[in-house]
């Protein structure tokens, strides 16, 4: 699926986000020569160049751009070239507010920031497709381009008139029927039976808590608009260079697109990846992230878009990235399958709510610590680009996560506020990355007879495609482990018979799902053996071993952990090293090895092709042993045996 090949041809692409117009065009020859030494290949231009495009309404100014994309070519720096479309100039705006999107309680967006599109506005869609149209016309030749980048972190949702009616076209396709619609919503409840399409709004402000399938259609409304939005300009600039491949860059496990549907649209998967420097899990996030996003990408190579080099400018507190980090975690990007490491962006702003964002090259300057390593990251890519480049990675097991489940478990009247869906997901793969055990990521209903393992964290919604999808792999001799609050739903988010899906009760060998028992923050279940967190369950089991049971309380005796089989279900969230150690059994029991057996915890290890990435992400100097005789890619030095790796410290082995 991945055309990223097409583009790095053996070598890591190195480079960022280049916002010249920022600058007086003296800057660009010191930023090219700064580039240079510092090995960068590929800068994204134009991502917010609309204004400075197309100034007045169908106004052209691309000499500058001319200038810029003639001076990389020069340079040897390829352009992924992005269409502006994220950010459109204040006079649109101003002559068709209509363009502005609305919240839920009717406020508009209004311009001064940025995307600030109606992704249904029928006059912004027009706008857009006109200067991608010329964009691509103009440029589709030029020899420096290598690659388009449409629009930016598409994430905006609009509650207003427009959008009311572009909603109401897609349910009536969705639906056919009014009476089907309102089956769906069930909208018997509470009086909300629909009598005309006219009367369905999207789900603005109300008085109590709202419909949750009109909630969840929203979702999903939203995420296909916006890739409406994406396959409009995306075909626009494939008419004129279809021999260019086209990405846009998703947020990491952002709520509001459902990734695994976009990327059928892709041909490179793309992600923007800013975990936090001071989250003692900053690099567990980062793994989750860029096994996600391989896994996307169909296992093949991927594109880190944007990271940072040092802090960024929006937590309330912005930490620097440690000597040594910001290439540990560019190196653990390569490692988990990109083969392309780049920055928002290239030299830090002094004007502009992103001034205290870093850059590559920082306030600073050449002689800056920043750019100082990048320089040497820069370096290091080049050396290991022809090895690593396009080679897949192995994975026995998969979590599997979904869109449509997270959206609807998220719904304003739940059983416990408490329960935080991507929480859940970190907390289990988590689990298995410090058991040091590789993990792809699936779609429920995606073929998961290859893997080994599969583990659902919570999937509180499932198709009934998806439950026989997994009822077949364990039938097929796979071994699956299932957390709480999965298989409660059905598509239109209809409780099914029983609490829980009858299918995958008996599957897991539970009679009947009494009652949940959620958990207050910081409140525990006793279990026999460790700690329980955030949920508990009163089950009934039928045919079921009974792994763990509670201990005292309420649940005293029941159990808490039970498995049929092949199938286990994990009825609470066990504290971090018992789901680890449950991981590690239940892995090795599928025939599942770690990476390497006894690294340190703070070791991160990952095959990818022949070759072995070793990873510390602690502060002290570790020794691994590695059996054999390796080359280190990194220092070009033999190792033997053991490796030693400083703070932050990585090795690249080969053969
Ligand atoms: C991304 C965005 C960039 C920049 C960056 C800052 O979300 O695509 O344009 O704003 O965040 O971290």
């Amino acid at each position: 699926m991945s055309r990223l090949d097409e583009v790095t041809r053996g070598r890591i692409l190195f480079g960022g986000d280049y916002n010249p117009e920022q600058w007086p065009e003296e800057t660009w020859h010191e930023d090219v020569r700064l580039m240079r030494d510092a090995g960068v290949n590929s800068v994204t231009l134009g991502v917010f160049s609309w204004a400075k495009l197309e100034p007045r309404p169908g106004a052209r100014e691309f000499g500058w751009l001319d200038r810029l994309m003639d001076l990389m070519h020069a340079s040897g720096i390829g352009v992924v070239l992005a269409t502006p479309t994220s950010s459109p100039p204040p006079w649109m705006g101003r002559l068709h507010p209509e363009t502005l999107p609305r919240d839920e309680d009717g406020r508009t967006e209004w311009w001064g920031g940025r995307q600030h599109f109606s992704h249904s506005s029928a006059v912004y869609r027009r706008y857009a497709a006109a200067i991608t149209e010329d964009l691509a016309a103009r440029y589709g030749g030029h020899p420096a381009l290598t690659m388009w980048h449409i629009n930016n972190e598409y994430c905006t949702f609009d509650w207003g008139d427009e959008a009311a009616g572009t909603f109401r076209r897609w349910l009536q396709d969705k639906y056919g029927t009014l009476d089907a619609l309102n089956a769906a919503w069930g909208t018997a409840f509470w009086s909300q039976g629909y009598g005309d399409w006219d009367e369905i709004l999207p789900p603005r402000h109300a008085h109590y808590m709202k419909n949750p399938t009109q909630v969840l259609d929203f979702r999903r409304y939203t995420s296909d608009m916006l890739l409406e939005c994406y396959v409009a300009e995306r075909d626009i600039v494939r008419r004129h260079t279809p021999h260019l491949p086209v990405t846009t860059n998703f947020m990491p496990m952002w709520v509001g697109q459902d990734a695994w549907k976009w990327v059928t649209e892709e041909d490179v998967v793309s992600v923007d990846l800013y975990p936090d420097p001071r989250d003692p899990f900053g690099a567990q996030n980062g793994a989750l992230v860029q096994d996600m996003t391989r896994s996307q990408a169909g296992g093949g190579p991927w594109m880190l878009m944007e990271q940072a080099a040092g802090p960024v400018n929006w937590r309330g507190v912005n930490h620097p990235k440690p000597r040594g980090l910001n290439r540990l975690w560019s190196l653990q990007a390569v490692a988990r399958g990109a083969d392309a490491v780049c920055y928002f962006q290239w030299r830090q702003s002094r004007q502009g709510a992103e001034k205290f964002h870093s850059g590559m090259v920082s306030h600073a300057g050449e002689a800056g610590r920043t750019f100082q390593e990048i320089k040497g990251l820069g370096a290091e890519l080049a050396a290991i680009g022809p090895e690593v480049t396009g080679s897949p990675l192995a994975a026995d097991v998969v979590v599997l996560h979904e869109w449509n489940a997270w959206w609807a478990g998220a719904q304003e009247s739940r059983p416990s506020r408490e329960v935080d869906y991507p929480q859940v997901v970190r907390a289990w793969h988590r689990a298995l990355w410090e058991a040091h055990v590789t993990t792809d990521f699936a779609h429920p209903e995606h073929d998961l007879s290859a893997y080994r393992l599969v583990v659902v964290p919570q999937l509180y919604l499932l198709t009934d495609a998806a439950i026989d999808n997994l009822l077949s792999y364990v039938r097929g001799g796979g071994t699956l482990v299932c957390g709480f609050l999965t298989g409660i739903a059905d598509e239109d988010d209809r409780v099914r018979p029983g609490g829980m899906d009858a299918r995958l009760r008996e599957l897991f060998g539970i009679r009947t799902l009494h009652e949940w028992w959620p958990l207050e923050a910081g409140e525990s279940a006793e279990c026999d053996g460790f700690v329980g967190t955030l949920w508990s369950e009163e089950l009934e089991v039928e045919g079921a071993d009974q792994v763990i049971p509670y201990k005292g309380g309420e649940l005293d005796g029941l159990p808490a952990v039970l498995r049929k089989g092949r199938a286990w279900y994990v009825s609470t969230l066990p504290e971090p090293p018992a789901l680890r150690d449950l991981m590690a059994d239940v892995a090795a029991g599928a025939g599942v090895r770690p990476v390497l057996d006894g690294l340190p915890a703070q070791v991160e290890a990952v095959r990818r092709g022949d070759l072995l990435f070793l990873l510390n992400h602690g502060r002290e100097t570790v020794t691994v042993e590695v059996p054999g005789t390796h080359r280190d890619l990194l220092t070009g030095e033999q190792v033997a045996a053991v490796v030693e790796l400083e703070r932050y410290g990585a090795a690249v082995l080969a053969r």
